[in-house]
C-alpha cells in the first residue's frame, strides 16, 4: 500500500487532527463512532500525528460530534432520499462512506482544491459522489450542483475559521439555490474563541478560530427563510458520559454556567421558500 506525505498548515492542518481523533476513538476498547476508515488513512498518510498531543476529552469530543452529527444527517436522509448533500470543509473525513447513502442520493464533499486532491488519492469513487476543490467562501462553486432537490448541508469544524460576511454569503447562496433543506454545523461561542489557546490541537495545527456565534437566532436575522430547529450543548452530547471521571466532574459545573453551557453547540436550522 503507497503511503501519502503531507504538508498542511493552520486550518487545513486541523483536519490531520479530527482525522487522528477519530482514528485513536476507532482504535480503544469501546468505540463511539468506530470510523475503522479514519483509522486505515492514518496509516497510510506519511504524517507527524503525535504532535497533536491529543487527550482523552479531545478526541471523544471528536467523536461525539461526528456522531450526532451523523444521527442528524441520517434522520434527514432518511425522510428523503431524493436530496443534493453538501458536505462543506470536509477534510478526509469518510461521512460518505459511514452514512452509505442510497446510489440516488447526490453527495459532495467540498474543500480547498490541495485538500481534494489528496482525498482523491485516498478514497475510491462511488456512484452519486463528487468531490469539489474551492473555497466554500467563493459561492460561485454552488453554480455547478443542480439546484432542483432539497439541500442538506453538514460543516462540522468549518464555519469557526471563516468571517461572519462569508458564512452569511455563503448560507444566503444556498437559500436561494435550492428549494429546501437543513443546515447542520458546530459552532462556538465568543467566550469560546477566547478560549482557544486551551484547545491544544488546534494550536499545534497553527490555525485560528475567527467566527463566534453567541444567538443562535442570528441567522434567521439573517435570513427570513432560515428557521432554527435544534441547538445541543456539546456538553449535553449523547455519550458525554463516557468521558473518564476526570472530565465529567468539570462538565457537571460547566453545565450550570450558562456563558460555558454556550461554549461549544451542535446547531441545526431547516430553510425553505416561502409559500
Ligand atoms: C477541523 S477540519 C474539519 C474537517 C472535517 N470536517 C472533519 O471533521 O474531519 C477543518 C476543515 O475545513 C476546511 N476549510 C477551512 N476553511 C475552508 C474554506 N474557506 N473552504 C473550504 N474548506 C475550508 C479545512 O481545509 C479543513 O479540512
Amino acid at each position: 500500500m503507497s503511503t501519502e506525505r503531507v504538508h498542511f498548515t493552520k486550518e487545513k492542518a486541523t483536519m490531520l487532527a479530527t482525522l487522528y481523533g477519530r482514528a485513536r476513538d476507532s482504535m480503544s476498547a469501546d468505540p463511539i463512532l468506530g470510523d475503522r476508515t479514519a483509522e486505515e488513512l492514518i496509516e497510510r498518510i506519511d504524517y507527524d500525528f503525535g504532535r497533536f498531543r491529543m487527550h482523552r476529552g479531545w478526541t471523544t469530543g471528536v467523536a461525539l460530534r461526528a456522531r450526532q452529527l451523523d444521527a442528524w444527517a441520517a434522520d434527514f436522509l432518511g425522510r428523503d432520499p431524493a436530496v443534493t448533500v453538501l458536505h462543506l470543509g470536509c477534510g478526509l473525513d469518510s461521512r460518505v462512506f459511514r452514512l452509505d447513502p442510497p446510489s440516488g442520493v447526490r453527495w459532495y464533499d467540498v474543500d480547498y482544491p490541495d485538500v481534494i486532491a489528496v482525498r482523491h488519492r485516498l478514497y475510491p469513487d462511488r456512484e452519486g459522489y463528487r468531490m469539489i476543490g474551492t473555497s466554500v467562501t467563493d459561492v460561485r462553486w454552488l453554480e455547478r450542483i443542480p439546484a432542483e432537490r432539497p439541500a442538506l448541508v453538514v460543516a462540522e469544524g468549518l464555519l469557526m475559521y471563516l468571517s461572519e460576511g462569508d458564512i452569511e454569503d455563503l448560507f444566503r447562496g444556498i437559500a436561494d439555490r435550492f428549494p429546501s433543506g437543513q443546515l447542520m454545523f458546530d459552532a462556538i461561542s465568543r467566550l469560546g474563541v477566547r478560549l482557544q489557546r486551551f484547545n491544544r490541537p488546534v494550536r499545534a495545527a497553527g490555525a485560528t478560530f475567527t467566527w463566534a456565534l453567541d444567538d443562535a437566532r442570528l441567522l434567521e436575522r439573517w435570513d427570513r427563510r432560515i428557521r432554527l430547529v435544534t441547538e445541543l450543548p456539546v456538553l449535553d452530547l449523547p455519550g458525554v458520559e463516557r468521558l473518564p471521571v476526570g472530565y465529567r466532574i468539570p462538565i457537571r459545573a460547566m453545565r450550570l454556567v450558562p456563558a460555558f453551557r454556550r461554549v461549544g453547540r451542535l446547531l441545526r436550522y431547516e430553510f425553505s421558500r416561502p409559500r
